[in-house]
């Protein structure tokens, strides 16, 4: 039996609506770059698609896999040592936003750790790592591993990243995504910040997701 016009306007409006808020959805994950982006800016949609499994290995040499950080937040950003100007701007940042909510939430700071992903294993061996997260957050578990091994956790965080090469410098650089993940104490996205986004509104979003 043929639907009715009504109904079948109604079902072409329902399948459009659909369509129209997955659209929305992805185009909203695939550009969360705004600089005024601070904290739940992505819908729950994309963010089932962020995070995921790791294997890598910390500035003390001890390989490190979700697991280890499971109960606790993790504010995550991915870069390299060698990044010339983002990479410590973004470091300090989260440095300054931990530093903020220690001051004012000693409780809550001490829910997040300050995790940086090296996306150049290349040059970011375990002795570079460790003295280069030295000069950041004390509590800053700085990870790196095989190519392979990155790979899989850029992946699972869809972090871009490639080699540029500098033809200056004889050496290279490495172009990639720019963004502060926080991770909830069961493993799953919660939100993400713009790398050059104020510490203290950082600070104040932290605050509020560890005490949801
Ligand atoms: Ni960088």
């Amino acid at each position: 039996m043929p639907a009715s016009p009504l109904v079948r306007a109604a079902l072409i409006f329902a399948v459009g609506l659909a369509l129209l808020t997955g659209g929305l959805a992805l185009w909203r994950f695939a550009t969360p770059s705004q600089p005024a982006t601070v904290s739940g800016a992505v819908s729950s949609s994309g963010a089932a698609l962020i995070g995921g499994a790791f294997e890598l290995v910390d500035q003390d040499g001890t390989t490190r896999t979700p697991a280890d950080f499971s109960g606790r937040f993790m504010l995550i950003y991915f870069g390299y040592s060698y990044c010339p100007d983002v990479c410590p701007t973004s470091l300090s940042v989260m440095t300054q936003a931990l530093d903020l909510l220690e001051e004012s939430s000693p409780e809550s700071a001490a829910r997040i750790v300050p995790v940086f992903i090296t996306i150049d294993p290349e040059r970011d061996t375990v002795p570079v790592m460790k003295d280069y997260a030295a000069h950041f957050h004390p509590a800053m578990v700085a990870l790196t591993g095989s190519s392979e091994q990155v790979a899989q956790a850029a992946k699972a965080y869809r972090v871009f990243y490639a080699k540029v090469e500098d033809e200056s410098a004889g050496d290279y650089l490495m172009d990639h995504s720019s963004f502060f993940y926080l991770m909830g104490p069961d493993g799953n996205y919660v939100a993400h910040f713009a790398h050059n986004a104020p510490p203290d509104e950082i600070a104040e979003a932290l605050q509020g997701h560890v005490n949801e």
